[in-house]
């Protein structure tokens, strides 16, 4: 789906995702819901909450499990998910703390693997995330599945891409200071979601968006992988459609 404006494109995600909340309020059940970071779901969030303070969206019946953390990560640093979490949605919105999960970075390297089986599990233990957020990296990552993932990779300890640490170097200060692991979601894990929308503003997520939508299925775009999936969209804004 196309939109002239990002701003346009992310309401119409936020009012799909406000719509399924309700819907599973209506049926006394929870709204389990897949959530990303970086700049491009952060207008979705702020509709969330604009939904929540003017129209009773209330959030007290969802559940959420974010993509990914950076490694090591302390959830009070400056760059760290946590943080951005309750930044931008959660500290604005009657979510219940104990309905929030991020990859947990402060986890000791020796329980990594065991800890990333739990998270795996805490998802279904909730029953499956219904609706799954996504942005999309220069390197066709999602979450940070970089290329070379797997399709039933599921939730695991990553290293990341140059071109990745590239990006991330402004908010670390540095290359040398940014992070060279993250625990990320699975492909996988990913495409267990009932619904997936995959967001992407501007031109600069053109080529990306290009080779991800009209590229064969392949581990070296690893957005690619959508192609699978039988409820997935694409929400665009023109300038990130122009290469289609
Ligand atoms: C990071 C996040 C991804 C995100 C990507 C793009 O790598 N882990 O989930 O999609 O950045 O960020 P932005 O939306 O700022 O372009």
């Amino acid at each position: 789906r196309v939109f002239g404006e990002a701003a346009d494109a992310s309401n119409s995600v936020a009012a799909e995702i406000a719509s399924l909340i309700r819907q599973r309020a209506d049926d006394g059940e929870q709204c389990i819901l897949g959530l990303a970071t970086g700049s491009t779901p952060v207008r979705v969030y702020r509709e969330l909450i604009r939904l929540h303070r003017e129209e009773n969206l209330s959030m007290k019946n969802v559940v959420t499990f974010n993509l990914d953390e950076y490694f090591p990560m302390k959830p009070n640093a400056a760059q760290s998910y946590v943080r951005f979490m309750n930044e931008q949605l959660f500290d604005h919105v009657d979510i219940s703390p104990d309905n929030i999960h991020i990859p947990d970075g402060t986890v000791t390297p020796d329980r990594v693997t065991e800890y990333c089986q739990q998270y795996e599990d805490a998802i279904d233990t909730a029953g499956g995330i219904d609706l799954q957020l996504l942005g999309i990296g220069r390197t066709g990552h999602v979450g940070f599945n970089e290329p070379g993932s797997e399709q039933a990779s599921t939730t695991r300890l990553v290293r990341l891409c140059e071109i990745t640490r590239t990006d991330a170097a402004k908010d670390f200060g540095g290359l040398e200071k940014t992070p060279q692991l993250a625990i990320t979601m699975g492909v996988g894990t990913i495409l267990r979601s009932r619904r997936i929308r995959l967001l992407a503003f501007g031109e600069h997520k053109s080529a990306i968006v290009e080779r991800s939508v009209q590229g064969a299925i392949s581990d070296s775009v690893p957005a690619t992988y959508l192609h699978d999936h039988g409820n997935v969209e694409f929400v665009l804004d023109s300038a990130a459609a122009s290469k289609l």
